[in-house]
């Protein structure tokens, strides 16, 4: 009799666990990623990337090989990138953002337009921005409008260039090593999406940090190990 009791305790956990899965961290973490996932497959994000040939030319320029090394958006995605394409021109109505946020948490934002006109300090913030660095939160941006080049360092620790322009959302996870450009166009207008508090602290490069480590096993081991 104590048995079946016990049986029934389980199944009453079990069913009330499902029904919420909030209170199931396990069950509410695989619910989010699978909603990611599938928002993304919806969107048809088509960001277009390749191997950044380093040469002396303005990193404004695309900086292919010729011919192109073209990167497919799936090895992008590998690397912990993720991508979606949205209707930005109504962005601060637009229910399919409205989702995604609720989705990852996003609890701040704002929009920051980076040209020449809109910032004194121009030049030197655009090259702040392409300085190699990673940060301890991700990187989440909705280009507005305008476009530019973010790279990031694939496994092997060759730079990656991928294009951004209107309509794309780009998040990076914590602890990638990366930087971004404009292009010759010299105007990006962008939502920045932030979790917390809205911090945009630049680490450098450090194998030692926490987030790092946590990028290297989630990420990279794992392409490390498929290019063998
Ligand atoms: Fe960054």
């Amino acid at each position: 009799m104590l048995l079946f009791f016990l049986f029934l305790l389980l199944l009453l956990v079990a069913t009330v666990l499902c029904s919420f899965p909030h209170l199931n961290p396990s069950i509410a973490a695989s619910t989010s990623h699978s909603s990611t996932e599938a928002r993304m497959e919806a969107s048809k994000s088509e960001i277009q990337a390749w191997e950044y040939n380093s040469t002396d030319e303005n990193e404004k320029l695309a900086h292919k090989y010729h011919p192109n090394r073209a990167i497919p958006l799936s090895h992008v995605h590998g690397l912990g990138i993720l991508t979606w394409k949205l209707d930005v021109d109504n962005w601060e109505s637009d229910t399919e953002l409205k989702n995604i946020r609720s989705d990852r948490g996003y609890k701040y934002s704002e929009v920051i337009t980076v040209s020449r006109e809109a910032m004194v300090d121009f030049d030197a913030r655009v090259k702040g921005f392409f300085k190699e660095h990673m940060h301890s939160q991700e990187e989440s941006r909705l280009i507005l409008d305008g476009s530019g080049y973010w790279d990031i360092r694939d496994y092997d620790d060759k730079w990656i260039r991928f294009y951004v322009q209107k309509g794309d959302l780009v998040v990076l996870p914590p602890g990638m090593y990366h930087r971004f450009t404009l292009d010759t166009n010299d105007y990006i207008k962008a939502l920045l999406l932030f979790t917390e508090n809205p911090v945009r602290t630049q680490h450098q490069r450090s194998d030692d940090s926490a987030a790092r480590k946590l990028y290297v096993e989630k990420y990279l081991l794992q392409q490390r190990v498929k290019a063998q």
